[in-house]
C-alpha cells in the first residue's frame, strides 16, 4: 500500500515511520511511504506556505497553491488522473477516524494525507482538491502530522502481512468491545495473583472469563461502544 502525506515538517515523521512495525513492513516492500514537503511547491523567494486571514483574526492561514501543486504533481492533476485515491485533510473539524474507517482504507492500494496547520487551510483545499477530512479526536492538536501518523500506523498494521492475522482477531474495537485483560509469568507479582481460570487450562472457561471481562470493562469504561454492540 502506498502513502503519501504532503507536510511542511517531513522531519517530524523520522521515528514513527522508521522504527518497529512500520520499518519492517517498509523493508519488506508491503507498504511504500513517501513524505511530500509542500515547501518544495512554494514558488517565492522564501518558499512561503502560510499568510494572513481575509476577513482578520489570529493566527496564519495555509496557502492553497503549493498545496494543490504539491497533490497534482504526485497524484494527478485531474480527477480522472486521481482516480480513486482519497485525499485525506487531516484537521480537527473532519469526520472522527475510528476502526472501522481504518478497515476501509486499508483495503485500497493507495492514500494521500495532507497535514493541516497553523489556524486551518485555506478552505479552497477542503471544497476541491481534499475528498474528505479525517480527525482523530476532539481536541486540537498543533498540526495535522501527528494525526497522519496515527492513521498510517492504523491503516497500515490492516495490510495483510504487516503483522499476524491472529494478533488482530481480539483486540480492542475490532470486535466492537475493548479487549479482555492479558497476563504473563509470574503467577504471582508481589502479591498480585493472575486469575486461576487462565491457570487452570480448561479453554471453553477462559474463553468465557474472556467474554465476561471484555464486556464488563467496556460496560465501565465504554458504555458506548456497548450499545452500538448490542445493536
Ligand atoms: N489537526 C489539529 N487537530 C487535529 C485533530 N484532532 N485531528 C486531525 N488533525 C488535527
Amino acid at each position: 500500500m502506498r502513502f503519501d502525506i504532503f507536510t511542511t515538517l517531513p522531519q517530524m515523521f523520522n521515528g514513527p515511520l522508521t522504527e518497529s512495525i512500520l520499518k519492517r513492513a517498509v523493508q519488506k516492500g508491503l507498504l511504500d511511504i513517501r513524505l511530500h514537503d509542500i515547501r518544495l511547491w512554494a514558488t517565492d523567494k522564501h518558499h512561503t506556505t502560510d499568510d494572513y486571514p481575509y476577513g482578520g483574526g489570529a493566527g496564519m492561514v495555509m496557502k492553497p497553491e503549493p498545496i494543490f501543486a504539491a497533490v497534482e504533481e504526485v497524484v494527478g492533476a485531474t480527477r480522472e488522473e486521481r482516480g480513486d485515491t482519497p485525499i485525506i485533510l487531516l484537521g480537527p473539524g473532519g469526520e472522527v477516524f475510528n476502526q472501522r474507517l481504518a478497515e476501509d482504507l486499508a483495503r485500497l492500494p493507495r492514500l494521500a494525507l495532507i497535514c493541516g496547520h497553523y489556524e486551518g487551510v485555506d478552505e479552497r483545499v477542503r471544497e476541491h482538491l481534499a475528498t474528505r477530512e479525517l480527525s482523530i479526536g476532539d481536541y486540537v492538536l498543533s498540526g495535522g502530522e501527528v494525526a497522519a501518523m496515527v492513521v498510517v500506523d492504523a491503516v497500515s498494521r490492516l495490510v495483510p502481512g504487516v503483522i499476524k492475522a491472529e494478533s488482530r482477531q481480539d483486540e480492542s474495537h475490532t470486535s466492537g468491545l475493548l479487549e479482555y485483560p492479558h497476563y504473563t509469568r509470574p503467577a504471582v507479582f508481589r502479591d498480585m495473583p493472575v486469575p486461576d481460570v487462565l491457570i487452570g487450562g480448561n479453554h471453553g472457561a477462559v474463553d468465557r472469563w474472556r467474554r465476561e471481562k471484555a464486556l464488563e470493562r467496556t460496560r465501565r469504561l465504554r458504555p458506548d461502544l456497548v450499545a452500538r454492540w448490542e445493536e
